[in-house]
């Protein structure tokens, strides 16, 4: 299968944050990744429902809502009814995994389950049969530019061998400190989307920089 790039807009320049979007797509971004912060289950507030229906109205690769937030089951549809294509929320902070993914997938979006650096895999092995991917956080949620958790390498070796086991079809996303130095090794390991915020906003041309990352994880999967 094909590896992805969802380059995470929250590392951006909200004054031209459009003209970014269209230039990382130009790049070959696959998805857009669409970070929903509420300033209680992560330490940081950023975007909701209307902003995403701003840029789903201008762009027609799918969008990746990652949902940080408290009851994130509130939500759901009004992210749906914006235009999310994937959705995800956090096993920390689900009660009720099966009825959540469900719910996400009965409003025709894929359905993803988050964890973060703390949690043992163990946690979301039994939502494995039934998400359509697991995003595999490997900075604590809440802010771009942070450093790679280096530990995330194996646990994305891990977490492959279970998903390999339970269900192949669900796919692998990273997310967190993806940068030029270790975007491969974060394939090889096993992910099959890569979010990358501050390795591609943070330079000077993103569609170039879009453009470079997209051609390394192309070029690892070949290998
Ligand atoms: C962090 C967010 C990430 C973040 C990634 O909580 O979920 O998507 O924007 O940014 P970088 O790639 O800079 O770590
Ligand atoms: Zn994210």
């Amino acid at each position: 299968m094909n590896k992805l790039l969802a380059p995470s807009i929250m590392a951006g320049d909200w004054w031209n944050i459009g003209e970014q979007i269209e230039a990382c797509i130009r790049g070959g971004a696959d998805l857009i990744h669409f970070d929903v912060m509420d300033g209680h289950f992560v330490p940081n507030i950023t975007v909701g429902p209307e902003i995403l229906a701003c840029i789903r109205r201008r762009v027609k690769i799918p969008i990746d809502a990652h949902l940080m937030i408290e009851n994130p089951d509130r939500y759901i549809p009004s992210f749906v009814e914006a235009g999310a294509n994937l959705i995800s929320v956090h096993i920390e902070n689900v009660v009720h995994i099966h009825r959540t993914l469900n719910f996400i997938k009965e409003l025709s979006a894929k359905a993803g389950v988050v964890l973060n650096p703390g949690t043992p895999l163990s946690a979301i092995e039994e939502a494995l049969y039934y998400a359509d991917y697991v995003l595999l956080m490997s900075v604590n949620p809440g802010f771009s530019g942070q450093s790679f958790i280096e530990r995330s390498l194996d646990r994305l070796v891990l977490l492959k061998e279970m998903r390999d086991r339970i269900n192949p079809k669900c796919l692998i996303e990273i997310d967190g400190g993806i940068k030029e130095d270790n975007i491969v090794s974060a394939i090889k390991a096993g992910a099959d989307i890569v979010v990358v915020g501050s390795g591609i906003f943070y330079e000077k041309d993103v569609e170039e920089q879009t453009r470079r990352l997209k051609h390394l994880i192309c070029a690892a999967e070949a290998v």
